[in-house]
């Protein structure tokens, strides 16, 4: 008998398997009992027939609990109806603990009764599908970045100053002489690693002390940061475009059964091509006059805002050189007009908004250091930075891409707290 995993299952069609699961739901009929049982890798209906077991363990299993443990063995029938295309006819089964009564039903619950139970509600089928799909999302961008000559960096998590402007800083105390804080981004650290590896990239958990509580914000989430030397604007655009285009084909390619589960409108994700629209900020403004949105020339877009502009194309939407004031310290002033600089965002459609900022970085050494004191950033901190701006200064620039709502657009799915195990919110961190 072999051990089996229900994802693979076809390959054991008409053999006897075995598996080890749990039982997410259960229905009877007349000499029949229906079980769905899942072993984390999918799901499949597992019939039990009442003639084959003793009488009193048929009747024992028809009071089993949701979410018992269980191991299955039956053999593997190919069955049209069911969207696996596969079940199994149960020749043994053994009880490996009788689950209490468990708090999530196979019915609709608020997610203010789910959060809490977050431990629980990652073993329900819309919650499975999304963290495979953030899996595989991983997945996509380490290959096509490995493919691409970037080296994997791994950056600090404690750092000793703000990156990403001062507002949500976490700070920790580092040790008797000196506080730190959870880092914002790991890519000041990669503008060292490329002078020493030309394409590098980090990829990891980043922290923002977000005070609002916001369909797209969390306190911590995972951002993965390209970083390359001797690049200017276009090469940042370009490999924006390029990780966007791989994520939704890897997506759409392997993870069907998933979106299917997730009721994924795929035509959205279908239609998206290459080259994205772009536009400058100043057009962008333009748009949302010519459209009556009230918005303040200069100012950063809101979610409504992004969403207007992000809805007019079926392509995510590129744009491109917003004023230096409401970025951060170290973008690289566009050579055009300095009051603006050499910065972009990408929007997604859908209402996603943006998925990704970054932009070219500033490569004289006493330009930024103005920059460190106009921010008010201690100059002593960002030594080792400007540093890098002595010795063999590049043209340089990278991007960061945000993993939970790239999630969150791909399954289509409304609030990024589900596309994380265990999601950081304000006043939320149980468990
Ligand atoms: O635009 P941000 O702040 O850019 C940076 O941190 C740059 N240092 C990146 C770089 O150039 N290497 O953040 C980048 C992305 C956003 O587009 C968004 O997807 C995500 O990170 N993000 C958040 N996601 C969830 N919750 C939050 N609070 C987020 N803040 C940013």
């Amino acid at each position: 008998m072999k051990d089996a995993r229900i994802e693979d299952i076809g390959k054991y069609e008409g053999l006897e398997v075995t598996l080890k699961g749990w039982l997410y739901n259960l229905r009877s009929k007349g000499k029949l009992h229906f079980l769905q049982v899942r072993d984390g890798s999918g799901i499949i209906q597992a019939v039990m027939f009442k003639p084959n077991f003793d009488p009193e363990f048929f009747k024992e299993v028809k009071k089993l609990p949701q979410e018992s443990s269980i191991i299955v063995t039956g053999k593997v029938k190919k069955d049209k109806r069911s969207a696996l295309g596969y079940e199994l006819d149960v020749t043994g089964l053994e009880i490996i603990q009788k689950s209490d009564q468990y708090p999530i039903q196979p019915k609709e619950h608020s997610v203010e009764f789910l959060l809490p139970r977050r431990h629980l509600w990652i073993r329900s089928r819309m919650q499975w599908a999304i963290l495979r799909i953030r899996a595989e999302i991983i997945r996509a961008i380490r290959d096509y970045l490995d493919d691409s000559g970037f080296l994997l960096v791994d950056t600090p998590i404690f750092t000793p100053a703000a990156c990403e402007g001062t507002t949500t800083l976490f700070e920790t105390q580092y040790d008797s002489h000196h506080k730190a804080y959870l880092t914002q981004s790991g890519q000041l650290y990669n503008e060292a690693t490329i002078m020493a590896f030309g394409k590098t990239y980090c990829f990891g958990p980043t922290f923002r002390a977000e005070k609002s509580k916001t369909r797209r914000h969390l306190r911590e989430f995972w951002m993965v940061e390209p970083e390359m030397a001797y690049a200017h604007l276009e090469d940042v655009i370009r490999y924006s475009e390029g990780m966007i285009m791989a994520i939704v084909e890897r997506v759409l390619d392997r993870k069907k059964v998933e979106l299917e589960i997730l009721e994924r409108d795929v035509s959205k994700l279908e239609a998206i091509q290459t080259p994205f629209p772009r536009m400058s900020y100043q057009d962008a403004v333009k748009i949302l006059h010519e459209k009556g949105v009230d918005f303040k020339d200069g100012g950063d877009f809101g979610s409504e805002d992004e969403t207007i502009l992000s809805s007019m194309n079926h392509s995510p939407l590129v744009v491109h050189r917003f004023p230096s004031a409401i970025k951060a310290f170290y973008m690289e002033p566009d050579p055009e007009d300095d009051t603006y600089c050499l910065s972009v965002d990408f929007l997604v459609p859908e209402g996603y908004g943006e998925v990704i900022g970054g932009g070219e970085r500033m490569s004289d050494p006493d330009l930024l250091l103005q920059r460190v004191r106009e921010h008010n950033l201690p100059e002593d901190a960002f030594q080792w930075y400007i540093d890098l701006r002595r010795y063999g200064s590049v043209p340089h620039g990278g991007f960061g891409l945000g993993i939970e709502r790239t999630v969150a657009w791909m399954c289509g799915i409304e609030h990024i707290r589900e596309t994380i195990a265990f999601p950081r919110m304000l006043y939320k961190i149980y468990p």
